[in-house]
């Protein structure tokens, strides 16, 4: 196949918000690019040392993404040169796995000209990584919520959420599927109830871009919290700081290991730098929404 080369730029994203479990992403203003050229055989490369493990043939994620979108769509699955730079933290809880899906879906959509709705591409991505919350944000860019059964997928696109964010960056990676295997089968109802309607009440906070009750409700989740959170060294101390400096609230960021803290918009750059004074085990980014979803030049 001879085609001519072209970029794909996906931003990374954080998951829940809290209580908006598989539900609630927001796109971060973090990026991979994946340069793409054809090629007699799949080789992927990464300019960022972190991603060295990383697989660089068919069995890469983003060669997996685009050649099971090409078999689902009845086309031959091309063969690409993928040249990937990225400076989202991988396998930090900023659905990197999902910005490699929404990349994967992009490249196929246009290699194979599938032209694929938004919707389309946000129900492949959901299918693929088993949940919408990372891969919608990553596809449409802004806070996306979803709902998702494996069959049918509705979901309300925010696109300019505005808004300060710090995230804390531990240095150990923590598999999603280790995280996920800490929450309990069973919630009681009553738990479940209050959670629910925290996460209702942030899903219209967010629509209205209300990030002082956001905050709130980010930190009255019963979810995943309360079982993930002994894994975050000074868990308690850091949402104790983030209230003393005037942060809207802080939760973990996805499946963790990291933290996201939604500070007032401008303030991000103060609020990181005092808190990578107070808690200098993890690293402090300071960062805004990414309006822009996946996007290809
Ligand atoms: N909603 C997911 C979780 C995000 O918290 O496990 C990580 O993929």
């Amino acid at each position: 196949m001879n085609m001519p080369g072209f970029s794909v730029v996906v931003p990374a994203s954080t998951a829940n918000l809290g209580p908006g479990f598989d539900s609630v992403g927001l796109a971060l203003g973090l990026y991979m690019t994946v340069n793409v050229r054809s090629n007699s055989s799949w080789k992927v490369s990464y300019s960022n040392e972190e991603y060295n493990e990383i697989a660089n043939d068919e069995q890469n994620l983003i060669a997996k993404t685009v050649i099971a979108v090409a078999e689902k769509y009845g086309k031959q699955p091309p063969t690409l040169l993928l040249s990937v730079e990225s400076n989202i933290p991988l396998g930090k809880g900023f659905g990197s796995s999902a910005t490699a899906i929404a990349a994967g879906i992009e490249i196929a959509n246009q290699v194979l000209e599938l032209r694929l709705s938004d919707r389309e591409k946000v129900m492949e991505g959901s299918q693929i990584e088993g949940h919408a919350d990372n891969v919608s944000a990553a596809l449409l860019g802004g806070a996306v919520i979803s709902y998702f059964d494996g069959e049918s997928i509705d979901y309300i696109h925010i696109e300019k959420p505005s808004v300060g964010i710090v995230v804390l960056v531990p240095p150990e990676v923590l598999p999603t599927e280790d995280s996920r295997s800490l929450l309990p089968d069973k919630l009681c109802h009553k738990e479940a109830t209050r959670s629910s309607a925290s996460g209702c009440v942030l899903s219209a906070a967010l629509a209205i871009n209300d990030w002082k009750t956001i905050g709130r409700m980010m930190e009255k989740d019963r979810f995943h919290e309360p079982y993930r959170k002994h894994l975050f060294p000074s868990f308690e101390a850091i949402r104790q700081s983030c209230k003393e400096l005037g942060a809207y609230g802080m939760t973990i960021s996805g499946a963790g290991p990291s933290l996201f803290i939604a500070v007032p918009i401008g303030k991000e750059d103060e609020f990181a730098d005092e808190l990578a004074m107070r808690f200098p085990f993890y690293r402090s980014i300071a960062t805004q929404p990414s309006e822009t979803g996946t996007i290809v030049n």
